[in-house]
């Protein structure tokens, strides 16, 4: 790789700014200063310095999104905010891994690998997503039954069958489990049992977990061990 495009990479500067990076010999390759922008490195071995700062060079970017509402799930958009909006440049070659409604809140994963994001996806895997549902109405004990059947949407398709968990204290809360990510589908299949999603957050992705430490609108990256168990159940 070339040093400027590892720059740009690691997210420590534009390949101009790598440029005057060497001229003002601020970069060192393996303890000696850089003499050229475009000289080529070995990105995995060596030692790259930005004044006398090890630049860590990752292939890919895994980040752990707490969506807030009013943006939406795409890497970019004419008239809406993005999830990339809320993220510094440096993590701009990342996309969500799927898609959540503009107005839903929670987990949402971001990353470049593309292996994973497939892995995630891919409708035979049978990836869990769990969401906190808030309900317009009492949810009836009948629809825990029905959804572990399969509710059939609006267009005729039959959903996989869903997990559903009713909060003790408040008949509105519930917890949906589903396998599938079909368009509005949470929504859908509430409205399927007449009733209506007023608050829907993601909680979980496989067996990644939000971070309820992070506030709407704040990230973090993976943890090795999150990311370990992710790819290993993928
Ligand atoms: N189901 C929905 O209806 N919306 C989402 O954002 C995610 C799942």
């Amino acid at each position: 790789m070339r040093l400027d495009k590892f720059i740009v990479a690691v997210g420590a500067g534009s390949r101009s700014q790598a440029k005057a990076m060497v001229k003002a010999k601020r970069l060192t390759v393996n303890g000696q200063i850089a003499k050229k922008a475009d000289m080529k490195i070995d990105e995995e071995t060596a030692v790259i310095c930005l004044d006398g700062q090890v630049l860590d060079y990752s292939e890919f970017d895994y980040i752990m999104l707490n969506k807030p509402a009013g943006v939406i799930s795409a890497t970019e958009d004419a008239k809406d905010r993005t999830v990339l909006d809320l993220l510094p440049k440096r993590y701009h070659r990342v996309a969500p891994v799927g898609r959540l409604d503009k107005d839903t809140v929670g987990l949402l994963l971001l990353t470049n690998d593309g292996q994973l994001s497939h892995n995630l996806l891919s409708p035979k895997k049978h990836v869990d997503k769990c969401y906190q549902v808030t309900l317009e109405k009492n949810c009836s004990t009948e629809a825990v039954a029905q959804m572990a059947e399969g509710i059939e949407l609006d267009d005729g398709y039959v959903c996989l069958p869903a997990k559903l968990e009713i909060s003790e204290k408040n008949a509105h809360l519930v917890y949906l489990t589903i396998q599938e990510g079909k368009f509005h589908q949470v929504k859908r299949m509430f409205a399927a049992l007449g009733n209506r999603v007023t608050h829907l957050k993601r909680l979980r992705m496989g067996s990644l977990i939000l971070d309820e430490d992070l506030s709407e609108g704040d990230f973090r990256l993976l943890t090795a061990s999150e990311l370990a168990t992710l790819k290993e159940h993928s």
